[in-house]
């Protein structure tokens, strides 16, 4: 018997404005971070994309909650973490105001216990707006870890570089694990949304973009280098000219 969880809110504002843009701080000058948002704000990107690292689960240690709580924003809040056994952290990502958290199946013990756990918790910047619970992979993790969660969750996540730093090569596998991740959504009738995270950039955002993902995440190509808002423009018109 399918378990019908009603989808939060949030959820339903991203599926109608797939494919959405998520920018990712970790490259950002973080002296002028204010500045940074600003320049999100202004090419309206909706999501902006925290890289969580603890330096156990993967090798760079990054930000904490404090960072995303002092993010003052009206982007959405989307906290990747990228940390070993999350389940004791989550009510401070969600304290901070994260809006969508999204766990590594191969940080947990417990999975569906951290999914269930997310599920019970409350959007504290807007509850009307829920929480949407994302899974992340990594590019190595084969999708058939997904199947017994996808009942606790409205995101996965497929991680196109391995987890640590900006700036590195989309990993070309990652299309074919897209296509049959929707695959398997489709078949098990599991409404979840898909994002690709790393890699991504001027060059193949177009490219990616063709294969439907919902949500693409992108760091370095719109903050490295010399015109931020710019890169944040070009990269943003180009979710809105795939919208579906
Ligand atoms: C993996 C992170 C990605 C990465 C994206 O390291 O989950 O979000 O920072 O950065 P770029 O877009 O530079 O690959
Ligand atoms: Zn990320």
């Amino acid at each position: 018997m399918q378990s019908v969880t009603a989808k939060p809110l949030l959820f339903e504002r991203l599926r109608q404005s797939s494919p959405q843009l998520s920018v990712g701080m970790l490259t950002a000058d973080w002296l002028q971070l204010g500045a940074g948002l600003k320049i999100l704000e202004a090419a309206s990107v909706q999501l902006l994309h925290f890289d969580v690292m603890d330096g156990v689960f993967c090798p760079m240690l990054t930000m904490g909650s404090p960072v995303v709580a002092g993010c003052r924003t009206t982007l959405y809040k989307d906290v990747h973490l990228m940390i070993d056994e999350p389940l004791a952290k989550l009510e401070s990502y969600v304290a901070a105001g994260a809006d969508i958290v999204t766990v590594h199946a191969e940080s947990c013990r417990h999975p569906h216990r951290v999914l269930q756990a997310l599920g019970g918790m409350t959007n504290t910047n807007d509850p009307a707006r829920g929480l949407v619970r994302g899974v992340a992979l990594n590019p190595g993790t084969p999708l058939e870890v997904l199947q017994p969660l996808l009942d606790e969750l409205e995101l996965v996540t497929l991680l196109a570089v391995n987890p640590g730093w900006g700036g590195q090569k989309f990993i070309h596998a990652t299309v074919g694990r897209l296509a049959q991740l929707k695959a398997m959504l489709a078949k098990s009738g599991c409404a979840a949304l898909v994002a690709v995270d790393g890699g991504i950039t001027r060059n193949n955002i177009a490219e990616v973009l063709a294969l439907g993902p919902d949500i693409v995440v992108t760091g370095s190509a719109v903050f490295d280098g010399k015109d931020p808002a710019a890169n944040a423009a070009f990269m943003a018109q180009a979710a809105l000219a795939a919208r579906r």
